[in-house]
């Protein structure tokens, strides 16, 4: 059965001090256990916060990782690292990381295989540029991300991954999809893995949302009926709001 998950995304935010002050407040708060909740650190923060979180339900999530398991890859971090300090998860495929770092679907596949031989999760992004919805384009771009990231995974593997999709037009800025465009393209995210792995192993994905959810929207969009939670950044970085968005479902 596909699971309901709350995945806070930090980026680049807070250094080690401020970071512990706040997941200890998320841990304080008490998170409604109903859901999944997941909290996504900078690197440098996996390590202690493995150790904060060893007697809660909260996951712990990478926001990157390297495609391969060691060698000259000067300032990168590899999944088995990450497996060392004992993280959970990976997003993989952020718009932000697509934009700055020329990530594509193809060399982000690549971490996607790697993390699932590993036993981690990767929590994989997809979305469209303004332009690209403006253009009538958003489901082409969509279904290429998901053929090119995930279509490489068999039906087991894909079983482990988390889709998010994140317009990248309502990451950050406040503009947040409706409830009907998010469930439109979310149906149609599910239809596609559908056609190529049958229904019930779509049944069984959990679809994020990601692109300003906060808490006073959050219930509407989660109620859609293939909206399974929300991957979620600037509304995370605050204990309150974070524990508010795990009440939503
Ligand atoms: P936002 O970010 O909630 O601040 O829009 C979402 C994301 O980038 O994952």
């Amino acid at each position: 059965m596909r699971q309901k998950i709350i995945a806070g995304n930090w980026k680049m935010n807070l250094d080690l001090d401020q970071g512990k002050e706040l997941l200890i407040k998320i841990i304080d708060a008490d998170v409604n256990t109903n859901c999944v909740s997941i909290i996504a650190p900078p690197y440098i923060h996996l390590n202690s916060f493995k150790t904060l979180l060893s007697h809660t339900n909260i996951a712990l999530a990478a926001q990157n990782c390297h495609q391969q398991d060691s060698g000259a890859y000067t300032g990168e971090i590899s999944v088995e690292m990450l497996k060392s300090v004992g993280v959970d998860y990976v997003i993989l495929g952020h718009s932000e990381r697509r934009e700055y770092f020329h990530e594509d679907s193809i060399s982000i596949s690549f971490k996607v295989k790697n993390v699932i031989t590993h036993g981690l999760r990767p929590i994989y992004c997809c979305g469209e540029t303004l332009a690209e919805r403006q253009d009538g384009e958003h489901f082409i771009t969509i279904e290429a991300q998901i053929k090119q990231g995930l279509f490489h995974l068999n039906e087991m593997e894909l079983l482990n991954c988390v889709v998010a999709y994140e317009p990248v037009w309502a990451i950050g800025t406040g503009e947040t999809a409706s409830p009907e465009q998010a469930q439109e393209m979310h149906n149609f995210i599910r239809k596609t893995i559908a056609q190529e792995y049958g229904e019930i192993v779509a049944d069984n994905i959990s679809i994020l949302y990601g692109g300003s959810v906060k808490p006073a929207n959050a219930k509407e969009l989660f109620t859609c009926p293939d909206i399974d939670g929300g991957l979620i950044g600037g509304a995370a970085l605050d204990a309150e709001s974070f524990k508010a968005l795990t009440d939503s479902f």
